[in-house]
């Protein structure tokens, strides 16, 4: 179970010259997933660099955030050539955990972004933001991450220490923009005050930031995983709606074009 939670061990089968790359700084993580490696397949180009970046992350190598600009910029071609739905069948098939959830909820804010008519500029913004907001995950152990119950009190405080640790590791990393480290820190903060970690409410919260919180949650409940199917589309965007008031109404509204998307 714990091999799962970083997707880059659950794609290193594929014949793709940097995804072998990625094989040889994973050997450790590729035994224990041997026997449950997925079938050969095409590997998007967007999605090797991505298992790259963290693989270096949770290895304690720099970020580079050429990584995540070719990363972001190759998703954005693929949601805007093929749509939303292609993009999310083919990263909820061929991989798992964080790096599943990472590659969806790139896919939804950027399908969200170009929808509600963001700028070139904008959504590069909000797709790169999106790209690294749960980096700090490649720093929470595996067994917490990847856990299929519940988690304890303790597991519950470690995990919500991921956005600090995110913007920690990217906050010094040259060229990174103020947008992507806003929506790495706070992507976990609702509007009505009772998000983490700092508590921000309302107006604070910037307009990236609550289509970023929106596409991340709903990422989270369409994705598969080895303990849960994944939810249909029309329920996650039900639950989305129950949250109106921790989330802005317009916007919620504005999304289910997105999230209802054939
Ligand atoms: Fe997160
Ligand atoms: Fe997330």
């Amino acid at each position: 179970m714990q091999a799962h939670a970083l997707g880059a061990t659950a794609i290193i089968s594929r014949p793709k010259e940097a995804i072998l790359k990625v094989a040889q700084i994973e050997e450790a993580e590729t035994a224990k997933e041997e026997d449950a490696a997925p079938p050969a397949v095409e590997t998007d180009e967007g999605v090797a660099v991505f298992a790259s970046m963290f693989s270096n992350v949770r290895h304690g190598r720099p970020l580079k955030l050429v990584d995540a600009q070719r990363a972001t910029s190759k998703i954005i071609s693929r949601v805007g050539k093929d749509g939303l739905s292609t993009w999310l069948d083919e990263v909820r098939r061929y991989h798992e955990g964080t790096f599943q959830h990472c590659l969806l909820v790139t896919g939804v804010a950027v399908a969200f972004g170009l929808d509600v008519g963001f700028s070139g500029g904008d959504v590069s913004r909000l797709g790169i933001a999106a790209t690294l907001h749960d980096i700090g995950k490649a720093r929470i152990p595996l067994s917490i991450l990847d856990k299929p119950g519940r988690l304890d009190p303790e597991e519950e405080e470690i995990i919500r220490r991921h956005p600090a640790i995110g913007y920690d590791l990217l906050k010094g990393v040259s060229g990174i923009s103020p947008e992507t480290l806003d929506g790495v820190r706070h992507h976990h903060e609702y509007l009505d005050g009772s998000g983490y970690p700092d508590g921000l409410s309302g107006s604070q919260i910037s307009d990236l930031v609550r289509l970023l919180t929106i596409s991340d949650i709903f990422a989270a409940l369409v994705e598969a995983r080895p303990y849960k199917p994944p939810m249909a589309r029309q329920d996650a965007y039900q639950i989305l709606c129950g949250m109106e008031g921790k989330l802005e109404g317009a916007l919620l509204r504005a999304f289910r074009k997105v999230a209802l998307a054939a």
